[in-house]
């Protein structure tokens, strides 16, 4: 720090996210797209072995690859130039022992998604880091994307009118089959309830379209009532998921989430219908939004245009037409997280780079809405949702 203006990339640490692991990679790239981060420690492995071999492959010092999170939260703690932040890219069941681990030592946290498998720990470790005053970012990564933020400027803005209908899905097909059963790392401990938590297509992606749907339209959810299915023979957890959902003020909603929806890759889409309009976004279609008013033909508004929202252009790198995506978006929150530690160190208020960044309290939205939606689905009923974590 010099006069108060912090004077260096942030020092990342990761847990998990080693050799053969997907989220892992993404947070690599995405940390060093802005120039703001370097990866410098790790327990990058559950076999401390292959963690090891991981990090000697990823140019981390020997002496900062660690056999486990407690060693790197005591190694750590010991240096000087100990990392700021940890980013938490393991299965879900170890998010919440590893974020308070690396709170309670003092260090700010970023957490895969969803942030806990129990409402217990997620409210836990958001009162945790209120208490704190650590950063505790989550990677709700659609969040990231310009023109999902140009579509809720849009809605804030009136634009379509009054939000009537929300249709929400995340479909996937990589699941159609018993891989679980077959090897695949990713889908063992997925439908695995120890590991997963209670839902299971609802946990692993129906908590990103929740969180898309209340991120664009700011609608708080009143009350769902959820239909959960289980179509792979043997699978503990569901692998489809349908839920209605009713918003304050009466709107209302359609969530569906899948991973045995053969055909679909990455298919998150979000249609939102007001009183005046409507919009559209699709995830392989990131750069662009549709929108409609009423008896007008539809309109696609592209990224990189001069009268999209300042918050759409901050988070848009390249000129209109060159395909921005994923890596971006996921940057996009990196840069947000950056902004909101390096603001706290320098004493100041954060800049609008950390608009709507998903924090512990999006985490812990998210893990209530999973609760509610297997409640519902158990109980056969439909499930006022806690008006404290809406
Ligand atoms: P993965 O199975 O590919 O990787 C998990 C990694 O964690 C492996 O390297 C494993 O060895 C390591 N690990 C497990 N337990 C550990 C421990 N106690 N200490 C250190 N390392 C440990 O899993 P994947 O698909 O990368 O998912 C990880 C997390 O990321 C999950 O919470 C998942 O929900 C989330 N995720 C989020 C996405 C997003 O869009 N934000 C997309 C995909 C996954």
């Amino acid at each position: 720090m010099e006069n108060g203006k912090f004077t260096r990339r942030l020092r990342l640490g990761m847990v998990g996210g080693g050799e053969g692991a997907y989220i892992g990679g993404i947070h690599r790239l995405a940390s060093r797209l802005d120039n703001r981060f370097e990866l410098v420690a790790g327990a990058f492995d559950v076999d401390a072995a292959r963690g090891h071999r991981f990090a000697a492959a990823n140019f981390i010092s020997p002496d900062r690859s660690y056999a486990d999170f407690n060693a790197m939260v005591a190694g750590e703690s010991a240096r000087v130039n100990k990392i700021d932040v940890v980013a938490i890219c393991t299965p879900n069941h170890t998010h919440y022992p590893i974020a308070k681990a690396f709170i309670d030592a003092g260090f700010d946290v970023i957490c895969e998604k969803p942030m806990t498998t129990t409402i217990e720990d997620a409210i836990a470790l958001h009162e945790l880091a209120e208490k704190s005053g650590r950063f505790v970012g989550v990677t709700y990564t659609y969040s990231g994307y310009p023109m999902v933020h140009e579509a809720r400027r849009m809605v804030a803005a009136g634009k379509i009118g009054d939000v009537r209908v929300i249709q929400v899905e995340y479909p996937l097909e990589w699941m159609a089959t018993a891989i679980e059963k077959a090897g695949n790392q990713q889908a063992a401990w997925r439908t695995d309830p120890k590991k997963n938590g209670r839902g299971g297509s609802i946990g692993d992606i129906g908590t990103h379209a929740y969180h898309l749907a209340g991120f664009v339209t700011g609608l708080r959810l009143n009350s769902l009532s959820a239909d959960l299915a289980t179509f792979v023979e043997g699978r503990q957890l569901d692998d489809n998921a349908h839920v209605m959902l009713r918003y304050e003020g009466g709107a209302r909603g359609l969530l569906w989430s899948s991973q045995v929806a053969i055909g679909n890759s990455n298919g998150i889409r979000l249609r939102v219908f007001g009183s005046l309009g409507s919009l559209t976004w699709f995830q392989e279609q990131p750069n662009e939004i549709q929108f409609t008013e009423l008896f007008g033909a539809p309109v696609t508004i592209k990224r990189g245009r001069d009268d999209l929202g300042p918050e759409t252009k901050a988070r848009t790198r390249t000129p209109p037409g060159h395909p921005e995506g994923y890596i971006e978006a996921f940057a996009n929150l990196y840069a947000g997280f950056a902004e909101a530690i390096i603001s706290r160190k320098e004493g100041r208020t954060a800049d609008s780079s950390g608009t709507g960044l998903p924090t512990s309290w999006d985490g812990l939205k998210g893990v209530a809405f999973v609760d509610a939606v297997v409640d519902s689905h158990e109980s056969g009923t439909s499930v006022w949702t806690n008006p404290k974590f809406v």
